[in-house]
């Protein structure tokens, strides 16, 4: 049995008064109707923030992206150690934003996620075909390649990783992949990974991402494969983000 896991990435958003405003907001609404693990993945000068604020409260803090370096000559990078220290959580590794505008690829992720197991911090790795890519036929063989890269390594721990499935066109679009859609990318990926590990695979949370709300969230849960969300644009209002959860 897999617990549920919803987490909101907040990417590029918020001010020190809002953080705290929203975390208060949505620890205050945490109740017994949700069951499933809760975490925001919030810009790292906010981090500590989010820390002191989530508290003692089941709410788990992560970041948005991690360095794949140890420690030294990197302007401006942030390692996976400082990060723990901190007290975060979890990571996200590969979101497409990281991909597209930062052109990050599977190698360098790779070697994100190694760094941060490294240090103790869970990665929630993403994965997702672009629009052309769909309409090419190509959604799966995209997947495939985004997903061997990381469980071909013989270093990644597949028992301490998420992993989200986000097909970018629905990525702050509005747009969803259809419950069907999504399961079947969900099937599949943890199918390759079934085929590295075995029984591993039923053990793996994969989370779907994109534009994910409170009125979809509840189909896209009942699927088999889908074990929460990752929520980016409903993730900034509490009560959205809670009745999220509640739906998990
Ligand atoms: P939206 O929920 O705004 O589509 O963003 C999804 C996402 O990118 C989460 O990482």
């Amino acid at each position: 049995m897999r617990q549920p896991l919803v987490v909101g990435n907040w990417k590029m958003n918020g001010s020190l008064q809002f953080i705290s405003n929203l975390l208060h907001s949505i620890q205050s609404n945490i109740d017994d109707k949700i069951s499933c693990e809760i975490g925001v993945c919030v810009p790292f000068v906010y981090v500590g923030l989010a820390i002191d604020v989530a508290g003692k409260s089941s709410i788990k803090v992560g970041a948005q992206t991690v360095s794949e370096h140890t420690s030294g000559a990197y302007t401006g990078e942030v390692s996976a150690s400082m990060l723990e220290e901190l007290g975060c959580h979890w990571v996200l590794v590969g979101h497409s934003e990281r991909r597209q505008l930062f052109n990050e690829v599977n190698e360098q992720l790779v070697t994100k996620v190694m760094a941060a197991q490294r240090a103790g911090l869970i990665p929630i790795y993403c994965v997702g075909e672009t629009e052309a890519e769909r309409k090419s036929g190509d959604t799966f063989s995209v997947i495939e390649k985004q997903i061997n890269a990381l469980i071909d390594n013989e270093s990644i721990n597949l028992t301490n990783l998420v992993l989200a499935y986000e097909p970018v066109w629905a990525i702050g679009t509005g747009l969803t992949a259809t419950p069907d859609e999504a399961q079947e990318a969900h099937a599949f990926i943890r199918q390759l990974v079934k085929n590295k590990a075995g029984d591993l695979a039923d053990k793996l949370r994969i989370l779907y991402g994109g534009s994910v709300k409170a009125d979809n969230a509840e189909t896209l849960f009942h699927q088999e494969d889908i074990d929460g969300g990752l929520i980016g644009g409903a993730s900034l209002d509490a009560n959205a983000f809670i009745s999220i959860c509640q739906m998990a």
